[in-house]
């Protein structure tokens, strides 16, 4: 082996950065090690404990996502020991608190059996919100757990919905920390924090205050970071499964960041906005606007005919007339009082086209620089 930096992954050799973790040099190397508390860029707390790793001569398994790589480490991924620790893991999470998937009772039953659950469940609308899109239930798919093994914990916490944007769920709350961490560490808001104790442990906003009270801008962060069912958009809760929809990616059209989105569309609509991650400039964050705002898109209020001014009053209009009216009065205003008397006013609520069309029109047609954009909500 050569002499710095190397270290041997399920057999084979690896250079690493100084300074890495375990976990990121395995990732950057295509090995897989699951998470559910790690949050990329985010300081690592080994809350969850899922990404456990065998180091070679170490007395106990170590949290790859918290531990530095060292030169000459013996790492293994999924041996024995970790497989069983990591099953452990999840079936101590699916006993704990309401995870009513599929999962929860395959222990005992063949696979046949657990498939025609699945296939039952699956149509189910008792299922969890997020069924089909949880880091957990992929988990406790891939060791092929349940939630059986020890008595089920009930949450004492009720549902908070009190807001027009986030449900919180804390009966599906795995305590994972990843909410805390994207408030606090990503979006520097401070807003959610680890409140209580051991078995009554809750995440919650300064004096357990519901979110709306709360230093909370509603940016969505926390519910992007959420890896299970405890943290949802409240339009889609139960009106929309992931499988459901496509992902588009866009522009945000807010404002001039450039925030990178993937608009989730269900029938031609859009019904939830997520942030692009590992992508600038915004690797994956929002804000309130560029994640909730978008009910202006299918709203029946919209304008679908131009209309005219007339003697204080607005009449509909053809386009035909309408473009006759504003190139005339345009050019009439140009001639008298030369392009720079006109302003171009865009709007958040038209396509990243047209507003680019706009501000051409604006550039190369009139001849003015003076080319704004509202964008607010
Ligand atoms: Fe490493 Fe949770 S992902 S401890």
């Amino acid at each position: 082996m050569s002499e710095q930096h190397q270290i041997i992954i399920n057999g084979n050799e690896f250079s690493y950065e100084p300074g890495e973790t375990i976990l990121e040099t395995a990732r950057r190397n295509h090995i897989d090690i699951p998470t559910l508390c790690y949050l990329k860029g985010a300081t690592p707390t080994g809350e969850c404990r899922i990404c456990v790793v065998e180091v070679e001569g170490a007395r106990t398994l170590a949290a790859s996502c918290a531990t530095p790589a060292a030169n000459g480490m013996i790492v293994r991924t999924e041996s024995p020991k970790v497989v069983e620790a990591r099953r452990l893991i999840i079936q101590l999470m699916l006993s704990s608190g309401n995870h009513n998937c599929a999962v929860r009772g395959s222990d005992s039953k063949d696979w046949t059996q657990f498939q025609l659950d699945v296939h039952q469940a699956d149509s189910s609308s008792e299922l969890c919100p997020v069924w089909g899109d949880c880091r957990l239930q992929d988990l406790a798919y891939r060791y092929q757990v349940s939630g059986e093994r020890f008595p089920k914990t009930e949450t004492v916490y009720p549902i908070e919905s009190v807001n027009p944007f986030i449900v919180r769920d804390f009966s599906r709350c795995i305590l994972c920390g990843r909410c805390v961490q994207a408030c606090n560490e990503v979006q520097v808001n401070n807003a959610i924090h680890f409140g209580y104790r051991g078995a009554s442990t809750k995440i919650i906003a300064a004096g357990d205050r519901p979110l709306k009270d709360s230093d909370c801008v509603f940016c969505g962060e926390c519910v992007q970071a959420c890896p299970v069912g405890a943290l949802v958009e409240k339009d889609v809760r139960y009106r929309v499964r992931p499988r459901d929809t496509k992902k588009v990616r866009t522009t945000c059209g807010y404002c001039g960041v450039g925030c990178q989105m993937f608009l989730h569309v269900k029938d031609g609509k859009v019904v939830k906005v997520t942030g692009v991650e590992d992508v600038a400039p915004n690797y994956g964050s929002l804000c309130v606007k560029g994640r909730f705002g978008f009910d202006f898109i299918s709203s029946p209020e919209r304008l679908t005919v131009p209309l005219i001014k007339e003697n204080g009053k607005f009449r509909e209009a053809s386009w035909d007339e309408a473009l006759d009216l504003t190139a005339k009065k345009l050019g009439e205003i140009k001639e008298q009082h030369g392009p720079d008397s006109i302003g171009v006013l865009t709007s958040a609520r038209i396509t990243n086209e047209e507003n680019y069309i706009a501000q051409k029109f604006a550039r190369a047609v009139l001849k003015t620089n003076n080319v704004d954009h509202c964008a607010r909500l």
